[in-house]
């Protein structure tokens, strides 16, 4: 392998990632959301960190559509890039819990064994796994950016839940109903949901 890892000692840090929360008042998570495209996810996340910052918590949102600018530009949507862009980010939101931020991801992240390695990364409890389940049909229906019908035509190539899988998590810690219910009453929920249980602020 042509990996440096071997030869880079870890240096023992003064300061610890408990620390560097504690300091904000907070408890650092990592709150991963997955669904299909179209499902709510982005809307769902925005609307739970503005909530979470009104608060006073500090957080950071990471979403595929920024971070495919920048961190993983170089990535496409085949199966391996899909891979690769979940271990970045994955190892990115580490970083950031690690620096004491409550952080927000929002990525399909269409593959059990990627989100399971994410999951890997944090400490038990830490990682709060939030599955949008909202159907497929409800997704095409709203084709927000018009990407599905452009896939269904086959002008993309590699669409989740058209010509890409989407594996489902068997079990998540939430899982939240965007097709009937205004995702801000959805965010509400979620919200509730995370301080009083999964990540008790
Ligand atoms: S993944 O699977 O987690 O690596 O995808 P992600 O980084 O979240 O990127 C999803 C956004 O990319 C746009 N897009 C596509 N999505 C799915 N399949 C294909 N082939 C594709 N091409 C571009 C799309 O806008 C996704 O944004 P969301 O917010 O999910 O709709």
């Amino acid at each position: 392998e042509n990996s440096a890892a071997a030869e880079v000692v870890w240096h023992k840090q003064l300061v610890s990632p408990a620390r560097r929360a504690e300091i904000k008042n907070q408890k650092a998570a990592c709150i991963w959301i997955t669904g299909l495209s179209g499902s709510g996810k982005s809307t769902i996340a925005n609307l739970l960190e503005h909530k979470l910052n009104a608060d006073g918590y500090h957080t950071m949102l990471l979403d595929g559509d920024n971070v495919r600018h920048g961190l993983c530009k170089d990535l496409k949507m085949s199966d391996d890039d899909r891979t690769e862009n979940i271990r970045r980010v994955a190892e990115v939101a580490k970083l950031m819990t690690d620096a004491g931020l409550i952080v927000i991801t929002a990525f399909i992240s269409p593959f059990r064994d990627d989100r399971k390695i994410a999951r890997e990364l944090f400490e038990s409890g830490r990682f709060v796994e939030v599955f949008v389940n909202t159907p497929l049909e409800v997704c095409k229906e709203r084709d927000p950016k018009g990407l599905y019908k452009k896939a269904i035509a086959g002008e993309i190539k590699d669409f989740t839940g058209i010509s890409s899988p989407y594996e489902k998590p068997d079990n998540p810690e939430i899982t939240l109903d965007c097709a009937s219910k205004p995702a801000k009453e959805t965010t509400e929920i979620l919200y509730k949901l995370l301080k009083c249980t999964h990540i008790a602020l």
